[in-house]
């Protein structure tokens, strides 16, 4: 069976079709057979990114499918090592049924209490029907200045949730890598890329120890660098 890693969220524009992309992106690289299952039919933009990337010969290319259902995605999951699910803005009852079968969830939030607030709703929800705590973790996104991240952690961590290590701040440098089929960690300007890394390592790190015990990664582990 492939590891199933999600990204889910409240809100839109937050960031999850950006660290699905990113983290489909290193996978790829890694040598893993990676499927990045794009299940926000109307926008696709995990779809239509990795046409772009694959259209331009950026990077290792990326197999993105779009789905209707969760059932769909599962459906179509043999051959490969790992499965990243980018989903629809607005969480739904779908929503924890991608989590039941996600090893682990992340949920990209802003730094606003008008984020931050929903995030931790969904996270104590997920928890609450049932998803052990250890599989969900927060990734901090369109950050405008580093003391942002500080607050906004301590705001996750005083919920009793987990924040990845880093942020990704807004610039627009990340916005022209994707219009160009590029993640996050692929940008023109190498500050960019480093920023991004740290998250993205830490994600691998996250899963890498959810996952203590799956031969998939383990297998694969000296090809996991992010670098
Ligand atoms: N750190 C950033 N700096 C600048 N632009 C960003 C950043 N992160 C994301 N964006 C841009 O913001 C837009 C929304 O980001 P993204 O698609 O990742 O959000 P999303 O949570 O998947 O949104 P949706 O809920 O609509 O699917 C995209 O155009 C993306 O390129
Ligand atoms: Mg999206």
């Amino acid at each position: 069976m492939p590891v199933v890693v999600s990204f889910v969220g409240q809100k839109g524009g937050v960031g999850k079709s950006t660290l699905a992309r990113a983290f489909a992106a290193i996978a790829a690289r890694g040598k893993l057979k990676v499927k990045l299952a794009d299940l926000d039919v109307n926008q696709q933009t995990s779809v239509r990114w990795a046409r772009t990337r694959s259209a331009r010969g950026n990077g290792y290319p990326v197999e993105a499918e779009a789905y209707t259902t969760f059932e769909d995605v599962l459906a179509n999951i043999k051959g490969f090592d790992l499965i990243i699910v980018d989903t629809p803005g607005h969480a739904s009852p779908v929503t924890l049924e991608i989590a039941r079968s996600s090893q682990v969830v992340i949920l990209p939030t802003g730094a606003s209490t008008d984020d931050l607030y929903p995030t931790v709703l969904l996270l104590y929800e997920l928890e609450q029907m049932g998803i052990p705590k250890e599989r969900l973790v927060v990734a901090l996104c369109r950050l405008l200045e580093q003391r942002e991240e500080h607050a906004a952690r301590k705001y996750i961590e005083t919920a009793g949730y987990e924040a990845l290590v880093g942020s990704i701040p807004e610039r627009s440098g990340y916005r022209s890598a994707h219009n160009l089929g590029q993640s996050i960690t692929e940008t023109s300007d190498q500050t960019l890329n480093r920023r991004a890394r740290t998250l993205m390592e830490s994600l691998l790190e996250k899963v890498m120890s959810q996952l203590q015990g799956s031969n998939t990664f383990q297998k694969r582990e000296g090809n996991g660098s992010v670098a």
